[in-house]
């Protein structure tokens, strides 16, 4: 099928320099590099964006019966006149649970903090309770829903993980719903988070021994994740077992994507680093050495402003020190039972509105940036808009770019494309 989009506004392309590379710093928000101005036409064809031009150029030769605004020989696709941005990719969602813990708010307003709320019986270990109750087909159907969601906000790339299973069986009945899903809205990328909590039923020795013993062999042997995730927080998982468990994740072949300093600075950042994690995330406590450390051993930080948002805390400023020393950074959703938006403009808005952050320097945060950490996993580089890529693409209800984030709460998305068809 071949589409032609035609009367665009601004087309945020972020195509400069190497597009399966981050970018930092100013270079996040260079207008000129990043930004086409309205005149442009785009040409889809089987999936794949094959030409951006001038749209009289376009018309010309792939429409050339075009008369108001219709083609027999190929389907226009009017913009009119708003602008494009690549389709959103979030590398950091718990995609996978059931249960409501939305009693939770009150305990917090009450001024129980999250590890308080967890000793209670609430928090990780209650969805643990839930989750492992749920079949596969109904896990597979909250998916949908979900992504459904995350669709209608303008994610055409999003990463899923396992961590509300903490057994064998019911950590790869999460990894085995999320492999079949089977969307035709985004591409679904899994993570295996068994090492997110401890569960009741074993001393923490015997599960981490489960861990290594079981069930990462069976994840990389079925290949049913290609990444693992450990929460490395005092309370959870110290320093120690998380490299043990990431060392042994490697010789396996697996590489990893970490949960740190989400509440204090731990040194977590600096493992990642050091264990050479693809992305060390939440970050929101790490020291600036830690932080420069991460950049050099090409370890993604990313950002996830939604959690400290309905917790009450303060968003840090983190990303505002990654910008200004030129260090590679993402942002992401972190959807999960606590935190139940699945919008990567919103968490935009956030970036934007609470923290100063220019528009286009977050739209390179939820596209490009997250996107060369999951790359490696996919057919071609997705978070960019170029000649032989993907065609995820998003069309906005406003002429200029920056329109992405700043409809909070609400979708600035007119149309998705994923993988060159409307969805
Ligand atoms: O990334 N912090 C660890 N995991 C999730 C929250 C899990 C939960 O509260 O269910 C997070 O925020
Ligand atoms: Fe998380």
């Amino acid at each position: 099928m071949e589409h032609l989009i035609h009367n665009i506004g601004e087309i945020a392309t972020l195509d400069y320099g190497d597009v399966s590379k981050p970018l930092a710093g100013i270079d996040m928000h260079n207008r000129e590099n990043l930004v086409l101005e309205p005149g442009n036409a785009v040409l889809i064809s089987n999936g794949i964006i094959k030409k951006i031009a001038e749209e009289d150029q376009l018309i010309e030769e792939f429409a050339p019966d075009y008369s108001n605004g219709n083609s027999e020989i190929i389907n226009l696709v009017n913009a009119f006149g708003n602008a494009i941005i690549p389709g959103l990719v979030d590398c950091h969602t718990h995609l996978l649970w059931t249960g409501d813990r939305s009693n939770e708010m009150q305990m917090r307003q009450k001024g129980h903090s999250y590890q308080e709320i967890s000793k209670l019986g609430g928090g990780i270990g209650r969805t643990v309770s839930s989750t492992r109750k749920a079949s596969k087909k109904e896990l597979i159907s909250l998916g949908h829903q979900r992504l459904s969601q995350a669709s209608l906000n303008g994610t055409t790339t999003i990463e899923a993980k396992s961590g509300y299973g903490l057994s064998v069986d019911s950590e790869i009945k999460l990894l085995q719903a999320s492999s079949e899903i089977n969307s035709q809205e985004c591409n679904i990328l899994p993570t295996w988070l068994g090492a997110h909590d401890f569960p009741n039923d074993k001393s923490n020795e015997e599960y981490i021994d489960e861990l290594i013993t079981e069930q990462l062999p069976f994840i990389s042997e079925n290949k049913l994740a290609n990444w693992v995730d450990v929460f490395c927080e005092p309370g959870w998982y110290t320093l120690d077992q998380t490299e043990k468990i990431v060392t042994a994740a490697k010789e396996l072949g697996l590489k990893s994507r970490l949960h740190v300093d989400e509440f204090v600075d731990s040194n977590g950042l600096s493992l990642a680093a050091e264990l050479g994690s693809v992305s060390a995330d939440h970050v929101g406590f790490s020291n600036l050495d830690s932080r420069s450390k991460a950049h050099a051993s090409g370890t993604m930080q990313v950002f996830l402003p939604g959690t400290p948002y309905v917790l009450g805390k303060n968003l840090g400023n983190g990303i505002n020190d990654c910008i200004e020393n030129n260090w590679n950074f993402s942002l992401a959703t972190d959807f999960n039972p606590n935190y139940q938006s699945i919008s990567l403009p919103f968490v935009a808005s956030l970036a934007t509105h609470r923290l100063g952050i220019d528009p286009l320097t977050a739209l390179v945060a939820c596209t490009r940036n997250p996107a060369s950490t999951l790359n490696s996993e996919l057919k071609s580089n997705v978070g960019t808009i170029y000649e032989g890529g993907p065609a995820d693409i998003n069309i906005l209800k406003s002429k200029f770019v920056d329109y992405w984030c700043q409809t909070p709460g609400l979708s600035p998305m007119s149309k998705t494309f994923f993988s060159g068809s409307i969805v």
